[in-house]
């Protein structure tokens, strides 16, 4: 979604900010543009569709600039008002003294726009945002003090907002505010930023302050003042980030989306790194702050989650109704948000979220937590404000990741709720001790049967050549796979453009079975072990009996399968319900594939934001 770098200082002002907007890009965007003080004017450029655009417009006028010392860049996603030039921000007042970028949403943007149009300010865009511009510069001429015009004005917003805030009469200083939106300041020697996100900072510093809602920042080259939405001081931590600026880097992959594929076997040492390391001793969640003796008696867990995340959150209810015996309710975030639930103070409610930003499953944690529920965050974003909500932690430590499509990430929630699952497990005594001692020694393995799978990826390749010009596709699978089967058409979908949809293989005769012919290709996920195996080959013949082209994806040597269907992915043996966590990586690989040879933006596909910040 959009992303706002700040900054003043020693360096090249222009670099920083693009540098800066280039690390948000993954967030996905339409129009960019950046606002910069130079030879005391304040000088706006913008253009549409990638940063590219925007570097070339600068570029173009290059010799009317002579040299910034501060500035706020934007990149934006289309929200009020289409993605056009006069809709990108820097907005300005009237006299276009006083600039701003805003991410979020303004709600009562109308009413203000109302008043200030009597007052007489000239509005061009149809933005909400241009709505603060001119709040801030009416305020400015009331109190002649930028800081105090915009905690005045903020006050007056309804919304989510992380804004910043420069003015022609106040040389070098950003103002950012922010409320329901994550708004940081990088701090420097000489030197400092502010920005939506980390990575925008990362090249340049580690030390972060992160503002809370109603925190104002007023940023200088050598001073960051931190107060409240009344003026009152507030002494921040500096806190250190934990990401290595090479987190940023391709590293000679085509896509981050491959790379961060590449990337799961280490994911998940990681993420069993000092949380399983013997498979005789207990799984150690330190992060999970409930007493054994309130989990042995809990009965009931409602997990909150967005797409992918919501999607591993499937696997979790699985393991843990099957592991623990604890009845579990897995639901949208922004399902849950607008309905009367059930979640009281016995409650353990567990949000689950790659960026730990997402608005929907912060505003559902808020709604879990008035209730007086106990929060479970499991995040790839200990930095984020999800993390922050938390009264328990689980970072899944896959580090950052930039494609929109989430990969890695997934591995590591779904290897997250494994240890969870066992877990609680273990402090109820529920399962057998030589059933989880293999489990465990199974879940160590996994890294290794991933790594063969990648190490040879051209059976997937030559699948998605064969497969990459059909328009509709169906996944089927049954049991702890059925997550598997919704999370790779989400994959197919979100990356190619082509229309895939992942089903319980035993609803394809209660409706979707209509829609089979030649054109209409079937990815069956059949992993042996259990009952569901031979169920899903039934339901793979009834739909070869309708002429569809068959995909299978199994671990099995089985000859029907080879005869059946029309290709056939191999994965290694893997106990099956352990299986999600190494079947996702082939209709990863197959999704992207696909959308290569379609030729696809396949790291920032359209319409798509890496977290979305509002709901
Ligand atoms: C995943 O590929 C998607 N881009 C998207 O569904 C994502 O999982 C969803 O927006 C939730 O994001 P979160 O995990 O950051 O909360």
């Amino acid at each position: 979604m959009c992303g706002i770098v700040g900054y003043t200082g020693y360096r090249d002002v222009i670099d920083v900010l693009f540098k800066g907007l280039t690390n948000l890009e993954y967030r996905g965007y339409d129009s960019a543009g950046i606002a910069i003080r130079d030879d005391n004017k304040i000088k706006i450029y913008k253009s549409l569709g990638k940063l590219i655009n925007l570097k070339n417009e600068v570029k173009e006028k290059q010799t009317e600039i002579v040299k910034p010392t501060s500035g706020i860049g934007h990149i934006r996603w289309a929200t009020h008002g289409s993605p056009s030039l006069v809709n990108a921000h820097p907005h300005t007042c009237t006299c276009g003294n006083l600039v701003v970028v805003h991410n979020g949403i303004i709600e009562n943007y109308k009413e203000l726009r109302e008043q200030l149009i009597k007052l007489g300010c000239e509005f061009r865009s149809q933005t909400d945002t241009e709505t603060i511009a001119h709040l801030v510069a009416h305020e400015y001429s009331k109190v002649n003090d930028l800081e105090i015009a915009v905690r005045n004005s903020v006050k007056q917003l309804q919304g989510a907002y992380a804004v910043c805030v420069m003015h022609k009469e106040v040389p070098d200083v950003i103002v950012g505010a922010r409320k329901h939106a994550p708004m940081l300041v990088g701090v420097g020697e000489g030197e400092n930023f502010i920005a939506s996100d980390t990575p925008a900072i990362i090249e340049y510093t580690k030390k972060t302050i992160y503002l809370d809602d109603n925190e104002i920042a007023v940023v200088t080259k050598d001073n960051v003042k931190i107060t409240d939405v009344n003026g009152v001081i507030v002494n921040k931590k500096v806190e250190i980030l934990p990401w290595e600026p090479v987190a940023l880097s391709k590293l000679g992959y085509k896509h981050f989306m491959l790379k961060e594929i590449h990337e799961q076997p280490d994911v998940i040492r990681n993420v069993l790194n000092g949380k399983l390391y013997d498979i005789d001793a207990p799984i150690s969640l330190n992060e999970v702050k409930i007493s054994a003796d309130i989990l042995k008696k809990l009965n009931k867990i409602e997990i909150i989650a967005c797409g992918t995340s919501l999607h591993a959150s499937l696997v979790g209810k699985y393991l843990i109704e099957d592991f623990a015996g604890i009845s579990v309710e897995v639901e949208p975030s922004s399902e849950y948000i607008y309905r009367k639930t059930t979640t009281d103070s016995s409650t353990l409610v567990i949000g689950v979220s790659q960026s730990g930003e997402t608005a929907d499953t912060i505003t559902a944690i808020k709604q879990a937590k008035e209730k007086n529920a106990h929060v479970l965050i499991i995040t790839n974003r200990p930095d984020s404000n999800m993390a922050r909500l938390a009264d328990s932690l689980i970072p899944v430590n896959a580090g950052i990741e930039v494609s929109v499509a989430a990969t890695k990430s997934y591995t590591a929630q779904l290897i997250s709720f494994y240890l969870l699952a066992i877990y609680l497990a273990e402090i109820k005594n529920s399962l057998d001790k030589s059933y989880v001692k293999n489990l465990k020694h199974e879940l160590i393995q996994l890294p290794t049967k991933i790594e063969e799978i990648l190490s040879n990826t051209s059976n997937i390749q030559e699948c998605a050549r064969k497969f990459s010009s059909f328009k509709n596709f169906i996944y089927i699978a049954r049991g702890i796979n059925l997550a598997t089967a919704y999370e790779g058409a989400l994959k197919l979908k979100e990356i190619s453009y082509i229309n895939a949809t992942g089903y319980p293989a035993g609803e394809l005769k209660h409706g979707p079975i209509a829609m089979l012919d030649e054109t209409m290709p079937v990815l069956s996920i059949l992993m042996p072990g259990g009952v569901c195996y031979e169920k899903v080959l039934s339901n793979s013949e009834e739909a070869k009996a309708r002429n569809a082209k068959l995909i299978a994806l199994t671990s099995s040597d089985d000859d029907n399968i080879k005869s059946l269907f029309d290709v056939v992915l191999k994965v290694p043996q893997v106990n099956e319900i352990l299986s999600p966590a190494i079947a996702c990586v082939p209709l990863q690989l197959l999704a992207y594939y696909i959308a290569e040879f379609l030729g696809k933006d396949v790291d920032q596909p359209r319409n798509l934001a890496k977290s979305v910040t509002v709901e």
